[in-house]
């Protein structure tokens, strides 16, 4: 899978071999474990908020996301254009969405597009 891959190397830089091997076990990809949950194995609450509480705005959040994937400007197609238009947490909620979950368009596009008809362009 070309996903494990990517993944393996940002997680190997990140926290080193001992979490790549946690997290690329299946079950820590099976989808049962919100995002939020899925983080917090690994940094605490903290990997994403300022002493453990959310900020008002959402934007230290977004700069912790940021700041271990890169910036939205640095991504993909699907991802490109909300540079300045959207933060992380508007597609991927972390305490609602569970890994391996896609996000999808419908609730601010309505004509039809999705990650796939984007990339495919
Ligand atoms: C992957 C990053 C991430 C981790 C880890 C994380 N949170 Fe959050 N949390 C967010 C973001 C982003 C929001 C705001 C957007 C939202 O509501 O989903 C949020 C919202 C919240 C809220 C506001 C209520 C709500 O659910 O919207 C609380 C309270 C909260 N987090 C507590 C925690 C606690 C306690 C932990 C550790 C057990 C934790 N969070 C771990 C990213 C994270
Ligand atoms: C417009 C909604 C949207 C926003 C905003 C967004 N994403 Fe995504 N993200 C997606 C979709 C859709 C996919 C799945 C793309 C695909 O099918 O390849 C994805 C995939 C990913 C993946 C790969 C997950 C996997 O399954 O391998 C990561 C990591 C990710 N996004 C991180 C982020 C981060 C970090 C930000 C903020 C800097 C962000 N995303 C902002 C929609 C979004
Ligand atoms: C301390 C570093 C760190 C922070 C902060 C962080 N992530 Fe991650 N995140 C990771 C690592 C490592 C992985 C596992 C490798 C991968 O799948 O990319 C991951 C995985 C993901 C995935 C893919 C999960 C899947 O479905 O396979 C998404 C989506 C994601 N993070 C979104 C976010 C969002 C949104 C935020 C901010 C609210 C955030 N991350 C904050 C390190 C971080
Ligand atoms: C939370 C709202 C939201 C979601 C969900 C969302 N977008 Fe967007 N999108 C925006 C905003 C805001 C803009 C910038 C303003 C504009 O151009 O309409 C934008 C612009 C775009 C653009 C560039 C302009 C255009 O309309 O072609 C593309 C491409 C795009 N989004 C693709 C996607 C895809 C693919 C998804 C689903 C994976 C998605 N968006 C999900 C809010 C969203």
């Amino acid at each position: 899978m070309e996903d494990t891959i990517v993944s393996k190397t940002l997680l190997s830089a990140i926290f080193g071999a001992a979490f790549a091997a946690l997290a690329l076990t299946p079950a820590a990809f099976a989808g049962d474990q919100t995002l939020a949950e899925f983080h917090v194995e690994n940094g605490g609450c903290d990997s994403c908020h300022k002493d453990e509480s959310p900020s008002a705005d959402g934007a230290y959040e977004f700069e912790q996301c940021q700041s271990c994937h890169g910036t939205l400007a640095e991504m993909d197609d699907v991802h490109k254009p909300h540079d300045g238009n959207l933060v992380c947490a508007d597609c991927h909620a972390p305490h609602d969405n569970n890994v391996g979950q896609k996000p999808t368009c419908e609730s601010c596009h309505d004509d039809g597009r999705t990650a796939d008809s984007v990339l495919k362009k």
